[in-house]
């Protein structure tokens, strides 16, 4: 049997939470076969000289025991009280938002997906570059105003390195590590040091597209490039390709998709002509080929890159790209899976 003095050490550092335990407590200790009931039980059996001692350990141990009880049973009898006054128990609960994706990363999924089923893998390269992967290997010689093109952050303490300027980088290293036949697509951050507005940020997202292997064609390029403006924009979509120029392809062009004319907006976006251009394409230069160690005598290829900003605002008719990068959360609250 335990000793006064070890319940009084047990009394001492009971600290319940809640009134059930006051009870539990009481019941150990106050019941009908409870502890203290036992110590009484003992003190009638002690010799006369001991029962004076035990007599007053055991009525200390029942005075604390009450005081203790007591204390927490008002205390915990307010506070539930008070629980009930402010918490309307009745109310729903408050709706939790699980969040949604981002629309650029919906468009990305949604552009990654489509090239995947006709055998497309993704692949990614670092943001910050050095000058051969995102210029020298892509054809823009040192100098050649071909590199004004792009308006370049560079590193200061190392100009050799800089923020890639497009993802057609990734297009280099996949070309030096991997052998033909290679068909990727390449999402990714890019920067530019571009004024801000609605219509360019210096930070946007590209995906680029490139596919090497024997005999591949101009027509393959067209192909696939109406496959995926059918599947993105819808069957109907009508696509046209004209002549421009990168470094690294040859022959370059701009496809357009037919927008139409039917408002008012639809002649502002297309400055009245119906066509939206959407994206670079062209014919892997032979060039290129050569500077990643691919035999331009056996390969070809085609890439392409697009801007995804451009390609979701046109997808959702949104006005201002800066949007994108204001996390405003009525802003993307609007856009799920489901509106896809
Ligand atoms: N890299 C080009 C740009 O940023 C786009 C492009 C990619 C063009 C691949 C042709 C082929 O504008």
């Amino acid at each position: 049997m335990k000793k006064i003095s070890d319940i009084l050490l047990e009394l001492n550092s009971f600290v319940p939470t809640d009134l059930a335990e006051v009870e539990n407590f009481r019941i150990k200790l106050l019941g009908k076969k409870g502890i203290i009931k036992e110590f009484s039980e003992l003190l009638k059996t002690l010799p006369q000289e001991e029962k004076k001692e035990f007599g007053q350990s055991l009525n200390l141990l029942r005075e604390a025991t009450n005081e203790k009880l007591n204390y927490f049973k008002s205390l915990l009898d307010v506070q539930s009280d008070h629980l009930e006054q402010i918490i309307d128990f009745t109310k729903p609960s408050i709706e939790n938002e699980p969040g949604s994706r981002h629309p650029i990363s919906l468009v990305k999924n949604q552009i990654v997906e489509i090239f995947s089923r006709i055998g497309f893998t993704v692949s990614e390269g670092p943001e910050i570059e050095d000058d051969w992967h995102n210029f020298s290997a892509l054809n823009f010689p040192p100098e050649h105003p071909a590199r004004d093109m792009q308006d370049t952050f560079f590193i200061e303490k190392n100009p050799d390195f800089s923020l890639r300027t497009h993802t057609s980088s990734v297009q280099v290293r996949m070309m030096e590590n991997s052998k033909p036949p290679i068909r990727t697509i390449s999402p990714g951050r890019v920067f530019r040091n571009e004024a801000v507005s609605a219509r360019a940020h210096c930070i946007f997202h590209q995906i680029e597209g490139l596919y090497i292997d024997k005999n591949v064609s101009f027509a393959d390029l067209k192909q696939v490039l109406l496959y995926f403006a059918k599947e993105f924009f819808g069957e109907s979509t009508q696509i046209r390709l004209r002549p421009s120029y990168f470094p690294f392809t040859e022959p370059s062009f701009e496809m357009d998709v037919y927008w139409g004319l039917k408002t008012e907006v639809d002649h502002r976006i297309t400055k009245g002509t119906g066509w939206l251009e959407i994206l670079g394409c062209g014919m892997v230069d032979p060039e290129v080929l050569k500077n990643c160690n691919i035999d331009p005598s056996v390969y070809s290829g085609f890439a392409f890159g697009m801007g995804i900003e451009r390609t979701t605002m046109l997808r959702y008719q949104i006005g201002d790209l800066r949007m994108f990068f204001e996390n405003d959360v009525r802003f993307l609250k609007q856009f799920s899976a489901s509106t896809m």
